[in-house]
């Protein structure tokens, strides 16, 4: 297992490569297990991730060939198989995506249940609520989803939950009704960017999807899904945070490719902030945007709620971020009001932060100092990183596998605009005496957390 060693109080300068989507990558994947021909997808980002769901795949018969430049081809061989497994579902939440697909196209399922979360509580009942209105009969048995249907029905499907709509379980939900009989409507369905491009690869496989980007998504049935070509949008999240590493560390960074319109509730929060941005435009709807640090960041409130509100993923960055300005912030989480494990290590690194139920609040502080901390999900670990390029002193981050996960090669991009964030391994060994309360460096390698 690694760990990072970063030097902070160095502005960074300069241009970073924002990656293809995670979360619009992964339930685009799993889809081709609903379709006859290859599935060639560009830029999907090189994550620990995507490689956990190729295994999945290929263990339910999907055959996979990866090049360099971002390049996935899939096609199904065997449309035998239908059991994901508890060994590979568990690495990462996100497999519950082949449970849709499988279902539709092979007429029965069996995935394993994700389990625990370090984000908070996350049921399944909504996924599996509109698979039933499809038709399907699910029971859960021995930790695992038991799906059968022989051909899904068109019906209402009505997908709101007590923390809004449910992201994957659009995707699910909508993946499985391309190949219903007849035309289902998804009421309170998820609008996020990721749902709308997986709507896209659908449409440009044969699917007939109207409504994508709206709380009703409409889904005409049809035989068959056959071969796409697509492109997969770039990772605002990623791009968020580069953004905020810019404006954390006194710096100025251009970013791209991105989509500004995904960015608008971020680009506002962090121009509240004190941040400049400046947008030029290239093709096809994309853009680079430039990040300028102000001298002084000035406090706000933020609350992270379904797009097109601040996403939930970056709510412990823009935490971090909110530590270092000059005045008292508060931040709230209405998606996951559980997410803040973030906050207690960034106390460690001389925050002030004091939660209350899904708020903290942060009297800004004008300088974090580095510290031994420990990464606890995704972007918990991002929000560290940040906080360690903009302490005084060394911070050394353990169990960086979390942020492996999600964000491709972050160091690297990190040090090309001038950070020093050093990758190591992480050996057992006797905590450095200025460090002295950390106690917990135990492997905890598959805890599911996106
Ligand atoms: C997706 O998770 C993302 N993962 C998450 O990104 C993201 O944080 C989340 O959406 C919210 O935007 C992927 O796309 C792979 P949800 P998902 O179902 O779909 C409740 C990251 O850091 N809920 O939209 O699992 C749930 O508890 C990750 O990249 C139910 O009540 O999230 C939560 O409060 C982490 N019942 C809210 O809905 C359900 O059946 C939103 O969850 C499902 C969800």
């Amino acid at each position: 297992m690694d760990k990072f060693t970063i030097e902070g109080g160095r502005p960074l300068n300069g241009f970073a490569t924002v990656s293809g989507s995670k979360n619009a990558a992964l339930p685009i994947m799993a889809a081709v297990l609903a379709s006859d021909g290859p599935l060639v997808l560009s830029d999907v980002p090189d994550l620990v991730d995507v490689h956990s769901l190729l295994n999945l795949l290929e263990t339910l018969g999907v055959d996979s060939k990866q090049h360099g430049d971002g390049q996935l081809r899939l096609v199904v061989q065997d449309t035998r198989p239908h059991v994901a497994d508890y060994d590979l579902v568990r690495r990462m939440r996100a497999s519950i995506c082949v449970l849709g697909p499988l279902l539709a196209r092979r007429g029965r399922a069996c995935v394993s249940l994700p389990g625990g979360c370090n984000i908070g509580h996350r049921p399944v009942d909504l996924h599996l609520k509109g698979l039933e209105a499809l038709g399907a009969e699910i029971r859960v048995e021995g930790g695992y989803v038991i799906a059968r249907a022989k051909r899904l029905r068109g019906a209402s499907v009505f997908l709101g939950g007590p923390c809004g709509s449910t992201v994957t379980g659009t995707c699910n939900v909508m993946t499985a009704a391309t190949l219903a009989e007849g035309r289902t409507v998804i009421e309170a369905a998820a609008c996020e960017p990721e749902v709308v491009d997986l709507g896209e690869c659908l449409n440009a496989m044969g699917a007939q999807i109207s409504g994508l980007g709206t709380p009703a998504i409409e889904i005409e049935g049809v035989q068959r899904l056959a071969s796409a070509h697509h492109r997969v949008i770039p990772d605002r999240i990623e791009a968020a945070t580069l953004m905020i590493a810019a404006a954390i560390t006194g710096g100025h960074v251009e970013i791209g490719p991105v989509r500004p319109d995904h960015l608008i509730a971020v680009c506002e929060v962090l121009q509240r902030i004190g941040v400049r941005i400046e947008r030029s435009n290239c093709e096809h709807g994309l853009a680079t945007l430039v990040a300028t640090a102000p001298q002084v960041l000035a406090p706000t409130t933020v609350t992270a709620l379904p797009y097109p509100g601040v996403p939930t993923d970056v709510q412990a960055q823009l935490m971090a971020l909110l530590c270092t300005a000059d005045g008292i912030s508060v931040v709230t989480d209405k998606v996951f009001p559980d997410r803040f494990l973030h906050a207690a290590e960034l106390v460690r690194l001389g925050a002030r932060i004091v939660r209350e139920g899904p708020t903290a609040v942060i009297h800004g502080t004008p300088r974090l100092s580095g510290a031994n901390v420990m990464a606890s999900d995704l972007r918990a670990s991002a929000a560290l990183v940040l906080a360690g390029l903009a302490a005084k002193g060394p911070t050394t981050i353990r169990r960086i596998y979390h942020l492996d996960r999600g964000y491709q090669r972050l160091d690297e991009k990190l040090n090309r605009l001038g950070g020093q964030v050093i990758r190591s391994e992480d050996r057992p060994g006797p905590t450095p005496p200025h460090f002295s309360t950390d106690t917990s460096s135990q492997p905890h390698q598959f805890a599911t957390d996106d």
